[in-house]
């Protein structure tokens, strides 16, 4: 979808067109034309659902925080707008223009700074991508605080705008509490220095926490600063079969109560989704039977005899007590791999037939799981869902990290029509509200959800993050057509 589908967003006309001048200026500030990149554009301009398409005619990589900080003070004077950009994993088009606006990547700017062996505190370059910062802790013995499937492409920086949650934040908290510092380039090219290796600091408002989840809306992060935890010794994944919600919700407080420090992960999907990661890697589901609610528990600690012997113990007095129908124990590090799989791939399966509406969306728990038949309900009702070609929805699917309170609502569908928005939106969000959930957990606002802050958010709150913004940002050139 281009911006001509969005009639009510138009281009601004305050923002300046990019001129020969520009990319000249621009060029003498990298010093090297291959950091400036007019052709080829469609990775920087299509986000990862292929849902959002801009129209950026430039891509500008710096290599130092210095060049950010020249390249933003100057737009910033001429009104040139820009989109800062990870590794446009993002899933709320808010990593790609709207427009022209121009693309900031931080992929050049990715070394690691310094790793402190002590206290774990890593310090980096934005752009370090999160499987590269992963690797590089585990020669330490230490584990990044965050871990999500999208590890191979997105950027540390890109996870600290939006705040990703992941896999594992059950066990390591959010990056609010995590990242210990930043370093960020603010829009007049003011470098803010805030890397600090310091757990704990009052002193002052604690300025970096209004970046981390900020979209690329405030200013553009360049370097971080974070607290990593000792690398768990000793890993395992159960695989679990289940015949409803409730007994989803009773098998996590038993995991909690009887797993205790070791429980490092709660993932719950449901049986729709399994059959389009079925489907998509046409491999033999790890469960003979069909169930409608499968759970995927992690184990890590220090000791392998000692936590096995807990994950056998909880397993064996849940499936005699008949929380759980069925379930399977990961007997290597390949099997663990493989169950991780049948979760981790639902991203990738509930798109792959041509594209995907997404809600992350965090509820009471009790309520958590009703949110998908609703949703299926009213695409019913619209005709929209069907097995043939003729029919733009396959499914709608739920799963998510319920440990954190946050479900996943996918509708996989053959193709993007204005048919299965109207169904959906702003449905999906009205039932949030009424049920008093977020209607962000993770992903963020973005695009997509620009015009439904007001979901969860009270018009006082919404007042002052707009007038945070227009501090920070009073030309807008940041991510404009964004967030609010
Ligand atoms: P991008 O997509 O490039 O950008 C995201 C936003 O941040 C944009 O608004 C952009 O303008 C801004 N931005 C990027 N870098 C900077 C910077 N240096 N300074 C300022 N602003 C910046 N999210 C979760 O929370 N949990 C998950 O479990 C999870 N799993 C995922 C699995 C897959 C397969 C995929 C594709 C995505 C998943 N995500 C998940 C979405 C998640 O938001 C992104 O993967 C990640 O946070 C974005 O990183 P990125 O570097 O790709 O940023
Ligand atoms: C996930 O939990 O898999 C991520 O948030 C990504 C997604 O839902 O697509
Ligand atoms: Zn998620």
């Amino acid at each position: 979808l281009t911006a001509d589908s969005y009639p009510y967003v138009k281009r601004d006309p305050n923002y300046k067109q990019l001129e020969d001048s520009d990319i000249a200026h621009f060029t003498e500030i990298l010093g090297d034309s291959k950091l400036v990149i007019q052709e080829d554009l469609d990775f920087y301009n299509e986000d990862y659902m292929h849902k959002y398409m801009g129209q950026s005619k430039l891509v500008l990589k710096p290599k130092t925080t210095q060049q950010v900080s020249e390249i933003i003070k100057y737009c910033n004077e001429k009104k040139l707008a820009i989109v800062p950009q990870g590794g446009n994993t993002g899933l709320v088009g808010g990593s790609v223009p709207v427009f022209d606006e121009i693309v900031l990547s931080l992929s050049s700017l990715n070394k690691i700074r310094s790793f402190d062996e002590v206290s774990g505190i890593l310090k980096a370059d934005a752009g370090l991508i999160l499987e590269n910062a992963d690797n590089f802790l585990a020669e330490k013995g230490y584990i990044f605080p965050l871990d999500l499937g999208a590890k191979g492409s997105c950027h540390v920086g890109g996870t600290i705008a939006t705040n990703a949650g992941g896999l594992r934040l059950l066990r390591y908290g959010s990056l609010h509490g995590s990242v210990l510092g930043l370093e960020t380039v603010l829009v007049d090219g003011t470098i803010v220095d805030s890397l600090h290796s310091l757990r704990k600091d009052n002193t002052g408002y604690d300025m970096k926490q209004v970046f981390i989840g900020s979209e690329g809306t405030l200013g553009v992060i360049t370097g971080f600063s974070i607290l990593c935890p000792p690398r768990p010794k000793a890993k395992n994944v159960a695989f679990l079969g289940l015949e409803s919600y409730e007994a989803v919700q009773k098998t996590f407080i038993e995991a909690k109560g009887q797993l205790g420090e070791i429980l490092s992960a709660f993932e719950f999907m449901d049986n729709k989704s399994q059959e389009l990661v079925k489907t998509y890697n046409k491999l033999d589901h790890p469960l003979e039977e069909p169930y409608p609610f499968y759970v995927l528990i992690e184990s890590s600690g220090s000791n392998k005899d000692h936590d096995d012997e807990k994950l056998e113990q909880f397993l064996e007095d849940v499936m005699e007590k008949e929380i759980v129908s069925d379930g399977i124990v990961a007997q290597d590090e390949t099997q663990l791999a493989n169950l991780w799989s049948w979760r981790e791939l639902i991203p990738e399966a509930s798109q792959h037939k041509g594209g995907v509406y997404k809600y992350d969306v965090s509820l009471p728990l009790k309520d958590l799981y009703d949110l998908i038949p609703a949703v299926e309900e009213k695409l019913k009702a619209a005709n929209l869902v069907g097995e043939t070609d003729e029919f733009p929805v396959i499914a709608s699917v739920g799963y998510g990290h319920i440990g954190d309170g946050n479900v996943h609502l996918n509708v996989a569908v053959r193709r993007y029509t204005k048919e299965i928005e109207k169904a959906i939106e702003p449905f999906v969000y009205e039932w949030v509200q009424q049920h008093h959930g977020s209607v962000s957990a993770e992903h963020g606002l973005g695009f997509q959800k620009k015009n439904y802050i007001g979901y969860t958010k009270s018009e006082n709150e919404i007042k002052l993050i707009k007038q945070l913004k227009n501090l920070y940002d009073p030309n807008g050139i940041l991510n404009p057509y964004k967030y609010i």
